[in-house]
């Protein structure tokens, strides 16, 4: 749906969305699909871009806010759709930081031994929870879905420069949880409720936190801003980009952005982009890769990833 789409629906325009927000289009899941359907589409494209089977995942952590019911989790459906049950599945509840938090618990549960080989998927159905009335809101946000795969560590693939998740810090502050939130919910008013957000306020925090937890992942892991190949952010809003990356210092031709095509796409966002960066032949095997992410709660946190 793109901008000028949008404003036949609500009093906006492309001018002021792509000025504001950077955003030209964004996607709208179809009557048949839902946050299950197109996690597992995902799902099936990183297995094949992987060239691994199903039969062997083990664990599959979901990342949405937007499950297809308030339970079982969306990730057990994906798990049946994709032939696989048996192992570990379920989902995380971290909104746009959903992905970052989905993946160092997988990281974790690899790296204890509970699992072999784990999907770590981000997964939205935004379109649902929108106000179509509220263009505050409605005019910034899309439904997709991303995939990766995870193997934990073995002799085959140890090493210095191996790939793999090289550190990961993720935060929360629950003082902030009403600057961004949905108004409904199963144990409040048994309705699923409606995106609210205070925008500028946003904004600032997502500025301020997402500077904070990269300059404490680069410093806890050891590398210099410059050893960063590429940024892949959370696609929020091109403004929040810009404003971090110059904070610190990261030259904006690191920084993949796909908000443009994608608009926020709140735990999809991620995966999503490093899809279209490393499709697009940007992002190569050996790349030192920063992922971020800021969301509702307040959540947030980043990883640095050798890809
Ligand atoms: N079309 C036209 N006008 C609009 C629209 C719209 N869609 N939305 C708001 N306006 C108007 C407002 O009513 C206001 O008018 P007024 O001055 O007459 O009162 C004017 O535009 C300015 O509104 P602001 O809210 O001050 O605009 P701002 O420049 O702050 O941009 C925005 C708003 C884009 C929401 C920005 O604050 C933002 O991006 N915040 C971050 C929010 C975010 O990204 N949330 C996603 C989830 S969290 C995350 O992922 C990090």
């Amino acid at each position: 749906m793109t901008n000028a789409e949008l404003a036949e629906r609500v009093d906006t325009s492309d001018e002021w969305i792509t000025a504001r927000t950077g955003i030209r289009q964004r996607h709208v899941a179809g009557p048949d699909e839902t946050t299950a359907t197109l996690a597992t589409a995902a799902a099936h494209a990183a297995l094949a871009d992987a060239g691994v089977d199903a039969s062997s995942i083990d664990l599959i952590v979901l990342a949405t806010a937007t499950p297809d019911n308030t339970f079982p989790a969306t990730a057990t459906k994906v798990q049946d759709a994709l032939g696989c049950n048996g192992g570990i599945a379920f989902d995380v509840a971290a909104v746009c930081s959903g992905f970052l938090y989905a993946l160092s618990v997988a990281d974790s549960l690899l790296k204890t031994g509970m699992a072999k080989r784990a999907l770590v998927i981000g997964a939205e159905t935004f379109s649902r929870i929108l106000d179509w009335e509220d263009r505050t809101t409605c005019v910034l946000f899309g439904d997709g879905a991303g995939a990766v795969v995870l193997e934990a560590p073995s002799a085959e693939n140890a090493g210095k420069d191996a790939p793999g998740i090289l550190c990961s810090r993720l935060h929360a502050d629950g003082a902030q949880h009403d600057l961004l939130y949905v108004d409904g919910g199963p144990s409040t008013t048994q309705t699923v409720g409606h995106v609210r957000m205070r925008g500028p306020e946003v904004f600032r925090h997502a500025v301020v936190n997402l500077a904070a937890v990269l300059r404490e992942v680069i410093e806890d892991a050891g590398v210099s801003v410059d050893a960063i190949d590429w940024v892949v952010p959370h696609q929020a809003n091109a403004r929040i980009l810009d404003a971090t990356a110059k904070k610190l210092g990261i030259s904006p031709d690191k920084v993949v952005i796909t908000v443009d095509r994608h608009a926020n796409t709140s735990a999809a966002s991620v995966p999503l982009a490093l899809d279209v960066a490393r499709k697009d032949g940007r992002i190569k095997a050996g790349d030192l890769v920063m992922l971020e992410a800021m969301g509702g709660g307040f959540t947030w946190g980043a990883s640095l990833i050798r890809m």
